[in-house]
């Protein structure tokens, strides 16, 4: 039976590090990441319609094409492949989230149409099946999926249990410049990393900040040579009173700080120079969820 409307958010992802551990023939990078999806989202809605249809609404709306290779787009015409649906539908994305900018933004939004949908057109699709049409749509999006704390392996596809993660804060900051995933990919050289040893569990956010500073984003410094307002952002962060790690998530450019409390995260991001989109708040989705 077709829902009225159907709501879904979008959640950001954020990379508390990200090791490059090696590279497959085809090219694709061998990711070890720790992920965790604050309150920061873009929301999509749909309505029941013949025909599948995307508005593209929000702040960071007019910066992103609404046309058929939109993943929100793509991410239904694979969903009613697979599910032989028939049924369309109207959907609106609003985009609140800085589009090219290391949180997931497309992958989340491709993700999220895929909960949305299944809820809009009633399908009950098997975990697994839908896990295939979301790694068919990009490299994070299954664990956009699932949209809780989780360990990343593969390339970005193999998603595990992370560490019980405490109670913290964030910040989260965009200096307001597009960064092309692939260009940083191809910038990175060295050798590779190896993957991380993590704890079962950090007992709070200094334990975790303390376990993470011995680990890296490996794309951040390939990340700064694109984009030198990224060393701007960190430096920032930096400075705030009680961050206790700034690092860049995914391949940027939007970097993360780690506080102790929601509320102080709320009141710096409050203080960000104007022209940086950032975010603040608590993170208490720490629990470990099934895989
Ligand atoms: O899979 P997705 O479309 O998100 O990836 C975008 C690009 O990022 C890929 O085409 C590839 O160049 C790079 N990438 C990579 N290794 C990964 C994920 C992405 O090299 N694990």
């Amino acid at each position: 039976m077709l829902q009225p409307l159907q709501a879904e958010l979008a959640p950001a992802k954020v990379n508390l590090f990200l090791h490059v551990v090696g590279q497959r023939p085809d090219g694709y990078h061998l990711l070890d990441s720790l992920v965790v999806f604050p309150g920061a989202a873009d929301q999509l809605t749909a309505v029941p319609s013949p025909f599948l249809a995307l508005t593209v609404t929000g702040r960071f709306g007019a910066t992103l094409d609404d046309g058929p290779d939109n993943l929100v787009l793509r991410a239904a015409r694979a969903l009613a492949d697979v599910a032989g649906v028939t049924a369309g539908a109207s959907i609106v994305l609003d985009k609140r989230l800085p589009v090219a900018s290391g949180i997931g933004g497309g992958s989340a939004d491709a993700a999220a149409a895929l909960r949305l949908l299944s809820q809009l057109w009633s399908l009950r699709l098997p975990r697994p099946i839908l896990h295939t049409i979301a790694l068919r749509l990009g490299a994070d999006v299954p664990v956009c999926l699932i949209a809780k704390p989780a360990r990343m392996g593969g390339i970005g596809d193999q998603v595990s249990q992370p560490p019980v993660l405490p109670k913290f804060g964030a910040v989260l900051v965009n200096p307001g410049v597009a960064l092309s995933t692939p260009a940083v990919f191809a910038a990175r050289t060295g050798p590779f990393s190896d993957g991380a040893a993590l704890p079962a569990f950090w007992p709070d956010v200094a334990a975790m900040a303390r376990g993470l500073s011995g680990l890296s984003n490996d794309l951040q410094a390939p990340a700064i040579l694109l984009c030198p307002a990224i060393a701007d952002v960190l430096a920032w962060l930096r400075a705030q009173p009680g961050c206790l790690l700034a690092r860049m998530s995914g391949s940027g450019a939007t970097c993360f700080g780690l506080f102790r409390e929601g509320e102080v995260a709320r009141a710096v991001a409050g203080n960000a120079p104007p022209g940086w989109w950032a975010w603040g708040g608590g993170f208490t989705d720490g629990a470990a969820s099934p895989y």
